[in-house]
């Protein structure tokens, strides 16, 4: 596991937007694993920025999305579709088709979906202030494969800043599980602010703990890069 601290997490998203790019360009056909939420913002606008002027295409690359709400439509703002939408794909020349968020319908066989897509190459990664990653809230079996859950009071609450009210925030979703994740081939973790700083300092005592599922990255057999910022820095020193 690497860890890096930046000043910024602009600086975050340019650096992850860059090496993402070059990636990209190495292998036109690369297997994206997308996350949503505030912290891979600037690394999208990044990738947007760096592909247009470098004129990248995307026509060949296949994306994977972490998680989805329960009962949201692809038109709803709030949901992780309309996100994608909005932020990464409607700029680039990505096939509608090659976009995958998982669903009740496909929750079964999203693994498998991944795996015949020839599995994740890249896999960017938030985290929730109680460790949570993608939507797999504290204690969560670390075999776990992609499922359904019931949200946490904490990450409603936490999520509810994107929605009118906490009412609208919806109580189930469904998400990659730790086990999905930790089959990528690398992984990139961006945590900033102070309010991930003891999420952040639980991944950085190198072992699994189930209170932080975050931390089951230490049993990755893949490259983790984990980038902060530094004020969440400051709050684990
Ligand atoms: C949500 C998402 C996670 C994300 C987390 C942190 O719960 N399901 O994938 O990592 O929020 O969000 P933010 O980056 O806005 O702090």
């Amino acid at each position: 596991m690497e860890l890096y601290v930046l000043r910024s997490k602009e600086e975050i998203g340019l650096e992850i937007g860059r090496r993402i790019v070059e990636r990209v360009k190495q292998n036109p056909y690369i297997v994206l694993g997308l996350a949503t939420g505030s912290s891979p913002l600037f690394t999208y606008e990044a990738i947007v920025k760096y592909s247009l002027a470098e004129n990248v295409s995307y026509k060949n690359v296949t994306t994977f999305n972490l998680d989805e709400y329960v009962g949201l439509e692809e038109t709803n703002k709030q949901s992780y579709r309309y996100f994608m939408n909005d932020n990464l794909f409607k700029y680039l020349d990505f096939k509608k088709e090659s976009h995958h968020f998982p669903s009740i319908e496909n929750m079964m066989g999203y693994d498998e979906d991944i795996k015949k897509s020839g599995g994740i190459d890249i896999q960017i990664l938030g985290i929730g202030s109680n460790g949570h990653i993608a939507f797999n809230e504290p204690f969560t079996n670390i075999d776990e494969k992609t499922h359904i859950v019931e949200l946490t009071e904490n990450t409603i609450k936490d999520n509810s800043r994107f929605f009118k009210s906490i009412n609208e925030v919806p109580t189930k979703a469904i998400t990659m599980g730790l086990n999905t994740i930790l089959q990528s081939k690398e992984i990139f973790l961006i945590a900033t602010g102070k309010n991930k700083s003891m999420a952040v300092k639980k991944i950085l005592e190198g072992k699994y703990d189930p209170s932080c599922p975050a931390s089951c990255l230490n049993l990755a057999k893949c490259k983790v890069h984990v980038y902060i910022d530094d004020e969440c820095y400051e709050g684990i020193k």
